[in-house]
């Protein structure tokens, strides 16, 4: 085994809400992550130029409904297309999963069903939208509290099918394969395995809290002991690359926030790398 130190980018994703937050925290973070859907809303305020200025940007969106019928929009492909010329991000990155449902927003994540058509369909509109963009394209696995029957609660071998189909790279959210795994019941390191690992381009990690009977990705405290040492394994395959903190209410103080991030930071830092 040899030991290397790594220093990956270390980021979190911005709210209007939490604006003030993060700009209190720019020095310790590398990145900013933004939804694509609150650009515009974003970009109205002060802090929007010194925020791009100064700090790498990824841009992540939840529009393209990955497993619903119909290809991309051209009016969202012209509008990303824009968004990739004006901020230059170094990545952009979706869901495997539903968003829309018969022409009608579903307002969360949907898992969809892996059928082989779907599964064609979705690396299709990845390869569309990375030829018309030009930008790395990562597509994320989801947190789900339902699945179809017939199909595995794991669907790390349907991400890694439409990953490899489109020639893509994937956004890793450790909390989502812990959220899961305690829900359905399986080995969140068999899922990591199950995964296409030099294609992990990128890791989200949040925080989630029990609501009833099930585990919900509620990014709106820490992340628990179990997601970060998740991280810790996930970066001993990976190597190096970009962390995001997802937190999207009940944000924290300053405080509470630069400990996380530093507590992030620590995490991977006592990572090995076991790569030749
Ligand atoms: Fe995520």
């Amino acid at each position: 085994m040899k030991e290397i130190t790594l220093q990956p980018s270390i980021g979190i994703n911005l709210h209007l809400d939490s604006l003030p937050l993060v700009r209190e925290c720019l020095n310790d973070i590398d990145h900013v992550e933004v939804m694509y859907e609150n650009i515009r809303e974003l970009s109205r305020t002060e802090s929007w130029n010194e925020i791009i200025q100064y700090k790498s940007i990824h841009i992540h969106s939840s529009s393209m409904s990955i497993g619903s019928t119909g290809g991309v929009t051209s009016d969202f492909l012209c509008s990303s297309e824009l968004a990739v010329s004006s901020l230059s991000p170094e990545i952009w990155s979706d869901h495997f999963a539903i968003t829309r449902l018969n022409g009608y927003e579903a307002g969360r994540l949907l898992p969809l069903r892996p059928t082989n058509g779907v599964l064609r369909d979705a690396a299709a509109k990845i390869k569309i939208f990375m030829e018309k963009t030009g930008v790395r394209f990562l597509l994320e696995n989801i947190a789900y509290y339902f699945r179809y029957p017939g199909y595995d609660a794991m669907d790390a071998h349907y991400l890694a099918e439409v990953v490899t189909a489109a020639d893509c790279e994937i956004l890793l959210d450790v909390n989502n394969i812990f959220v899961n795994a305690i829900n359905f019941n399986f080995d969140p390191l068999s899922y990591l395995q199950a995964l296409p690992i030099d294609k992990v381009g990128a890791i989200h990690i949040a925080g989630s809290r029990r609501i009833g009977p099930l585990l919900v990705d509620s990014h709106d405290c820490t992340p628990s002991p179990e997601s970060l040492n998740l991280l810790v394994e996930a970066i001993k395959l990976t190597g190096p690359v970009p962390v995001t903190l997802e937190w999207d209410s009940n944000f924290p103080s300053v405080d509470v926030l630069r400990q996380t991030l530093s507590d992030i930071r620590h995490q991977i830092s006592l990572c090995s790398d076991t790569r030749a």
